[in-house]
């Protein structure tokens, strides 16, 4: 899962506007605390968010792939960033605001796996932190058969990924890619085991962390975040 994709995902996603996405972010973290001065990015993958919080807060990023975290670190080269599961990761420090970005959640596949990573994140506030976890798909949206193809192109690289909605436990995946340079097409397959959970599942999970919770809306940039802070 996103090994082989690591130095793709930029270009795949290179619409995405994580500029506005973070000063949204950054928005919602000052208006809570305007004091918070350190940000942990849980699931950072290439460090789209963290390239423009960096400025902001003093930042830190996390996530499972270090291949990921590879191409983070050519952006970022003064952050600290740590290859770690979610569910279990153990950085020692707190931080004023721990964000998990993209729908990286969905990768948990278990409710008692979304439970682990709320409580690790949770733990990882300093007093007054904010929590802000971005969900996958709402169950009510998950449209078996779907189809969806993302497209990408410069003077090098062509990329056409397909993907299809399958109806397996809370949603698969399958992803095929064509990348196109001057050395040839390659063909690559990547197969996404995720889970959609329930509003009902995600407040639990903040809940049972400790934490208060609520949705907020990010429109017009994202789907939006749960927003936990402590009681
Ligand atoms: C869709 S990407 C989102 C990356 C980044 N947050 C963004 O906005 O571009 C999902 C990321 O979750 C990471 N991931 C999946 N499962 C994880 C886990 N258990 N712990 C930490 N990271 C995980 C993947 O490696 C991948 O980088």
């Amino acid at each position: 899962m996103y090994h082989d994709f690591a130095d793709l995902y930029d270009r795949i996603y290179s619409d995405k506007d994580y500029e506005a996405e973070s000063a949204q972010l950054a928005e919602i973290v000052t208006a809570h605390n305007p004091d918070a001065t350190t940000l942990l990015d849980v699931a950072c993958g290439t460090g789209g968010h963290l390239v423009h919080l960096q400025d902001r807060f003093e930042c830190q990023g996390i996530d499972l792939s270090a291949e990921m975290i590879e191409v983070a670190r050519a952006k970022l080269p003064d952050t600290t960033l740590h290859v770690g599961d979610m569910t279990e990761f153990d950085l020692g420090t707190r931080f004023d605001a721990v964000i998990c970005m993209f729908s990286a959640v969905g990768h948990l596949k278990t409710v008692d796996r979304l439970d682990a990573a709320i409580a690790r994140m949770a733990v990882h506030l300093a007093p007054r932190g904010i929590l802000a976890v971005q969900p996958w798909i709402d169950p009510a949206d998950w449209l078996v058969g779907n189809v969806h193809m993302d497209t990408y192109e410069d003077d090098e690289m062509k990329i056409a990924r397909v993907s299809v909605a399958e109806p397996v436990d809370r949603g698969r995946v399958v992803m095929e890619l064509l990348v196109g340079t001057k050395a040839g097409v390659t063909r690559l397959r990547d197969e996404h085991e995720m889970g959609w959970f329930t509003r009902a599942e995600y407040e639990a999970a903040f809940e049972k962390a400790g934490l208060a919770v609520r949705f907020e809306d990010m429109a017009p940039t994202t789907r939006g975040v749960y927003i936990g802070t402590a009681e």
